[in-house]
């Protein structure tokens, strides 16, 4: 999809020759006196267009104008989610294989956030997933040009907003693919393109490299699987060499049956968005692609299956860690700290200033925050208020979640360090707790994105967060 930047009044919206034009109004409208202004004032005051965000009012070939279709679409006070509430309803209302080119026009000046959260939400609205088809459909929407009052002091955002964009669907793309088409061996194939873009690129280690690296907890877990293990290691340097890079780790479990601990049949599709951590990380390097910028950054995947065969671990089994730490399974589906935790010890060899974690990681955290926000668990609180902030801002939020000490009791065992589970209350902090272990020697946050990172139901597909958020982190710690 192409996005474009002009500065646009409605005289000059009206004449762009377009299959649908779509016209934000604030509550604050001030009407000029060219047609399009004209209409939508009537429209308002008529109460024929409601002034609620999303409310909208439709028209074919309006006389005087050169789009086929025109979209007033109320924005109430015109926030970020409200752009995001209109611009759904809207694209919703003119999506056909004929839209084509779209024109987004907006009446007043929108703030940074509100502008970044419409990029997005144009693009959310317009995507589609298709390599698994027989007969893909071409994406209907190809261009989109935004208007505003006046540009230049929105450039930056927007450009962040279109980079977002490519890695929000980056990320989509590969948490949407199915399991027998996203192996670990294709997700670090999906990594190997990103090399391709100067300033990044990529190293992936297979099962003996790994195992020269001791990492026996993540081993431990793609044992059960005929699908060899991947561990991927990817590289942005935008600054200095000497400059401490971000490391970014996402878990990278490409189907989790729960192994011999193994999970009910309903909804074990599902397991396929067991990558979106890694795919949330493949999305950023994809965005940093598009951006430059003058930082460093390092992203890991530890990528393998969780299935339960004739050498998977067993309930009971106990692993020694790339730390050194021995531990026991109690049970093998909670198999995502299990990776984690060996490449966290791995990340401590590129002397990070922060670490930051993004796992699938518990159903406890789904109820305890539903789909809205992820749970955010951090040793800093520094990082946790940089991470919430950027959260905020790129209309991808999150929620920080408690760590004392009192949480990691349930994890003690007579037959090792550390349990890999304690009892089911508080379980997507037990689990932050046992990631903590392995994360004494830099700045560490964990993003359980478990109810975030993909839809069930009707709607079922990939959400591509937190991809907006942590570009966001890292293009302001950069400043
Ligand atoms: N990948 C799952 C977590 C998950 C479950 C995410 C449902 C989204 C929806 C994870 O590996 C897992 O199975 N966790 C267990 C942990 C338990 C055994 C302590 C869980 O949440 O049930
Ligand atoms: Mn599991
Ligand atoms: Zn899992």
């Amino acid at each position: 999809m192409n996005f474009e930047l002009k500065t646009l009044d409605f005289a000059l919206a009206a004449k762009e020759k377009c299959d649908a034009l779509i016209v934000l109004l604030p509550v604050s409208f001030k009407p000029a006196r060219d047609v399009l202004s004209v209409l939508a004032s009537q429209a308002l005051k008529t109460g024929d267009l409601e002034a609620k965000a999303g409310k909208l009012l439709q028209s074919y070939r309006p006389a005087g104008m050169a789009c086929s279709r025109l979209v007033l679409v109320s924005v109430g006070s015109a926030t970020a989610r409200d752009l995001r509430q209109a611009l759904s309803a809207a694209i919703g209302a003119v999506k056909t294989d004929k839209l084509k080119k779209l024109v987004v026009c907006f009446a007043a000046m929108p703030s940074a956030d509100a502008l970044h959260g419409a990029v997005l939400a144009i693009a959310e609205a317009s995507y589609s997933y298709t390599t698994t088809k027989s007969k893909p459909e071409p994406r209907a929407v190809q261009r989109v040009l935004v208007g505003l009052p006046e540009v230049s002091g929105l450039k930056p955002i927007f450009k962040q907003a279109v980079a977002a964009v490519a890695g929000v669907e980056y990320a989509k793309e590969w948490a949407n693919r199915p399991a027998n088409h996203a192996t670990p061996t294709l997700v670090a194939g999906a990594a190997r393109a990103l090399a391709k873009f100067s300033g990044i690129q990529c190293e992936v280690l297979g099962p003996k490299e790994v195992a020269r690296l001791a990492m026996g907890s993540f081993m431990a877990v793609a044992q059960g699987s005929a699908e060899p293990l991947r561990f991927i290691v990817l590289r942005y340097t935008g600054a200095a060499k000497t400059q401490a890079p971000t490391v970014l780790i996402g878990k990278g479990i490409t189907f989790d049956s729960g192994g011999i601990s193994i999970k009910p049949a309903p909804e074990m599709d599902e397991m396929k968005f067991d990558m979106s951590g890694a795919a949330s990380v493949l999305g950023v390097f994809r965005a940093l692609a598009e951006l430059k910028p003058a930082i460093n950054v390092v992203g890991l995947i530890p990528a393998c299956e969780n299935l339960p065969d004739g050498r998977a671990i067993k309930p009971g089994d106990v692993v020694t860690s790339m730390s050194g730490q021995t531990i026991e399974i109690l049970n093998t589906d909670a198999e995502g700290r299990l990776v984690l935790c060996d490449a966290l010890t791995y990340a401590e060899r590129f002397k990070p200033r922060a670490v930051v974690d993004i796992a699938t990681l518990t159903g406890a955290c789904v109820i305890a925050l539903g789909g809205v926000r992820s749970g955010l668990f951090a040793s800093d609180d520094g990082l946790a208020a940089a991470l919430q902030a950027a959260g905020e801002a790129a209309c991808d939020l999150c929620w920080r979640m408690p760590l004392d000490e009192d949480y990691a009791e349930g994890l003690k065992t007579s037959f090792a360090d550390v349990a890999n589970v304690a009892g089911r209350a508080g379980g997507s902090i037990t689990a932050a707790k046992f990631l903590q272990r392995f994360a004494a020697k830099f700045p560490w946050a964990h993003l359980d994105i478990a109810g975030t990172a993909w839809k069930s139901g009707t709607a079922k597909g990939a959400t591509g967060r937190p991809v907006a958020l942590l570009l966001q982190y890292l293009l302001t710690s950069a400043k």
